[in-house]
């Protein structure tokens, strides 16, 4: 267990992103941007920055990431479902996906998969791909909606959807959770996957706008 979740270590530095009181770790948001600016230079590259206009929503992002309920509860987002962050291409959903379970990764933490190499999997291998996704780990499912349709031999299949549909069923049996970036919005994601999977996202997810321009160079 690590004993000291306030304290971020990268190599021989030490970053301090709260005060630990009372085994209670009180987050300060000025010190997690600094932390996250230095984490994601070393993760992406050393363009990568946090930018101040997107700085609203990294409040909203990191709350959730660190399971601060009360916060978060204020905000309209509940902590016990999972995330689907939306936005245009390139603003950087995938990015932070990856970035942002550094903070507290004994709290929100996940497999960060391609819905497009699901889908490949699929193709070559079957029904069992299905299978795979229908554990208790938590998962985010990174560009739902531009993977192709699953075809195994002559067998098509809508795979995200029907992982989706399975993914409900773990979140309300078992607290399973599920996170999904997308270039789509409600409507379109209903229209691609239909109206069962579209409630059981509302259900399930904390819908995230991420207003933002394409941050791609
Ligand atoms: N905060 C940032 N600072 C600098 N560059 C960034 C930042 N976020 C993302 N980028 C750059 O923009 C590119 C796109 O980011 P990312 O893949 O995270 O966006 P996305 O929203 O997931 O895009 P898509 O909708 O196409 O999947 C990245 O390759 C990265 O180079
Ligand atoms: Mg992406």
């Amino acid at each position: 267990m690590n004993t000291q979740p306030h304290i971020k270590i990268e190599g021989t530095s030490k970053f301090q992103i709260g005060e630990l009181k009372n085994n209670i770790v009180h987050y300060d948001f000025e010190k997690i941007i600094t932390y996250l600016n230095i984490k994601g230079h070393l993760i992406f590259d050393k363009n990568f920055k946090i930018y101040k206009e997107d700085e609203p929503l990294l409040f909203k992002l990191c709350c959730y990431f660190i399971q601060d309920h009360q916060t978060c509860a204020k905000m309209g987002i509940d902590t016990n479902k999972g995330l689907l962050l939306s936005g245009a291409v390139g603003c950087g959903k995938t990015s932070l996906m990856k970035l942002l379970p550094y903070l507290a990764p004994h709290k929100t933490n996940y497999e960060i998969i391609p819905t497009r190499n699901i889908v490949f999997n699929f193709n070559a291998a079957g029904f069992e791909v299905l299978e795979k996704y229908n554990d208790t780990k938590n998962y985010c499912f990174d560009d739902l909606g531009i993977e192709p349709t699953g075809c195994h031999y002559t067998k098509e299949c809508n795979v995200m959807g029907e992982i989706l549909l399975s993914r409900y069923d773990l979140f309300k049996t078992k607290n399973s959770k599920t996170h999904i970036t997308t270039n789509l919005n409600a409507e379109e994601l209903e229209t691609r996957y239909g109206s069962r999977v579209r409630s059981r996202l509302r259900e399930m997810l904390n819908v995230i706008a991420f207003d933002s321009k394409d941050k791609r160079q």
